[in-house]
């Protein structure tokens, strides 16, 4: 007799292992699969975002930027460092510690909300609506059975073809959050995310970085005076980003790697580099759920197809997270666990796909919710927009980081907010205050008539929104 639960969740990212804990605590009996093994083979749950992700990406911004800030930044505070020096395994290791803590933490967490973790591959053997059987492959196999079935096995980096990745020269974000000594040439492909984030990571810690991105526009899903601004200050910090390149054959030598590329001017071109990040995108992984045991559907793109509610072509299954259409965001996978949680228990649950905020970490931090400019013009809205620079921010002035700014978009007529973008400091914090506005529906003059703290960067947030009917008060 296998081991029968209400809801099985096959994946312990951040879409599964917050879609256990919600069934959990809703009363269901619930099981989580994950297979990601940390270095001695025990679980590491947590996912791309916990292991490879979010989290060390993170902790090596965070570390690589103290390093950076100790070499420049602090001289001007008055504090002059001397033989200042990295050591950069002690970096690695502490970015390690930091992914241990959170995937123990996780751990705890299903303790404490009794949800049984499974160890290993989840995949379908059979079912229908009345229920379905899971093997699960790990250290022993055993087959254990759900009602509902939640997937949430999250994506993979995209490979350039040719050019797969072996992790010591082609390197995905799982080689690039681990690469054991400063590259003197480090190549980037792909000026997104993650391109920019591990390009400021190791341009911090001494690297040469050349970007290279295929289209024409610098970050292009960006407000395009936001995204004008953080490319001047990306340029100044001396990233190197050359848009509308045409990648070409890239071969790997003993220790080397050559990219050769069409610039945007036409003219062929062969870069040599010590490492190379390849940086694309990310595919969603289905690889093992053995989903035509049952008849699950993809879409075109690979993707688990799925309508509004998360729900599959199959009865009680649902799909969460990078697996499914929308943005690969941690928090748009926990909000689907959630909701999806909430619907197996026949309540409403809810996600707002126009008040996810996106924040690149870099620095400046690049952060918005709702709509930028260019989408309110290609739809013919019309609008109100306020920006404030930092440079007029004393909390900013303080911190001795002026850079960048927050514009807010308000519609013309009712002065709702459309859209809030910062590019500045703390910008990753300062994007709340936006998304809980939206949230409420709330006009550009509410912000501009609640109270900031001051000296805070919060008081950006106000300016900008005061902005928007043209009296900023400090600018
Ligand atoms: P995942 O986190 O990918 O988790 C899926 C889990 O399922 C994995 O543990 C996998 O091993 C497991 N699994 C798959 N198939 C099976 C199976 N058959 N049986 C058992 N287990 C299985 N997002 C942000 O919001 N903020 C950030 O700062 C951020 N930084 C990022 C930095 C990097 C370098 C990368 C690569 C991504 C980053 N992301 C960030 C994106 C974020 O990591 C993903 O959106 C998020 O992890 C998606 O969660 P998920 O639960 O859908 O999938
Ligand atoms: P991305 O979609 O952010 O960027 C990929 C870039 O590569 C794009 O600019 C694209 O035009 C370019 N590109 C694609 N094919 C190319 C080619 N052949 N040659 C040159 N350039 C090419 O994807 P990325 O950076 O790989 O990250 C994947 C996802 O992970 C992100 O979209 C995001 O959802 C998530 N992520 C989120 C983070 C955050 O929230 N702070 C941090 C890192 C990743």
């Amino acid at each position: 007799m296998s081991k029968q639960f209400d809801v099985v969740v096959i994946g312990g990212g951040p879409g599964g292992y917050i879609a256990a804990i919600r069934a959990a605590q809703l009363g269901f009996s619930t099981a989580c699969i994950d297979e990601w093994k940390n270095a001695k083979n025990g679980p590491a749950p947590g996912g791309t975002c916990t292991n490879v992700g979010c989290i060390p990406s993170k902790a090596l911004l965070q570390s690589s930027e103290h390093f950076e800030h100790a070499g420049h930044a602090f001289a001007e505070h008055g504090i002059n460092v001397k033989g200042l020096e990295l050591n950069l395994g002690q970096m690695l290791a502490r970015k390690d510690g930091v992914v241990k803590q959170n995937n123990e933490g996780i751990l705890y967490l299903f303790k404490k909300n009794k949800v049984s973790f499974f160890h290993g591959r989840g995949s379908f053997v059979k079912g229908d609506a009345g229920g379905y059987e899971i093997k699960v492959a790990g250290a022993t196999e055993e087959t254990i059975s759900a009602k509902h079935i939640v997937l949430a096995t999250g994506s993979n980096a995209r490979e350039l073809p040719g050019a797969p990745f072996d992790e010591k020269l082609i390197l995905s974000n799982t080689g690039a959050l681990a690469i054991d000594a400063v590259p003197a040439k480090l190549g980037v492909i792909g000026a997104g995310v993650i391109g920019l984030e591990m390009g400021s990571v190791w341009r911090r810690l001494g690297a040469e970085v050349s970007v290279l991105e295929a289209l024409p526009t610098f970050l292009g899903a960006v407000d395009e005076q936001i995204a004008k601004e953080a490319g001047k200050l990306f340029a100044k910090q001396g990233l190197k980003v050359s848009l509308g390149v045409k990648i070409g054959a890239i071969t790997t030598g003993k220790n080397d790697v050559t990219v050769e590329y069409v610039d945007a001017t036409g003219a062929a071109q062969k870069a040599v580099y010590d490492k190379l990040i390849v940086s694309i995108g990310r595919t969603p992984n289905t690889i093992g759920l053995n989903g035509e045991a049952v008849g699950l559907k993809l879409d075109e793109r690979g993707f688990i197809a799925v309508d509004d509610d998360c729900k599959t072509n199959l009865p009680n299954v649902w799909a969460v997270g990078d697996v499914v259409r929308g943005p690969m965001l941690a928090h748009k996978a926990e909000e689907e666990g959630v909701a999806v949680a909430e619907r197996i228990a026949g309540q409403h649950g809810h996600v707002n796909f126009n008040t996810i905020p996106w924040v690149i970490y870099t620095s400046p931090e690049i952060a918005w919710v709702g709509k930028t400019e260019q989408q309110l013009k290609a739809d013919g809205v019309a609008y109100k927009a306020g920006t404030f620079p930092f440079l007029a921010n004393g909390r900013a002035r303080a911190l001795g980081d002026t850079s960048g700014m927050v514009k807010f978009l308000a519609d013309a007529k009712t002065d709702e907010i459309l859209g809030v973008h910062i590019v500045g400091p703390m910008a990753s914090e300062l994007i709340s205050e936006a998304v809980v506005a939206m949230e409420f529906r709330a006009s550009a003059e509410d912000i501009a008539r609640i109270c900031h703290a001051h000296p805070s960067l919060s008081e950006a947030t106000k300016e900008a929104a005061l902005a928007v009917d043209k009296r900023s008060l400090n600018f």
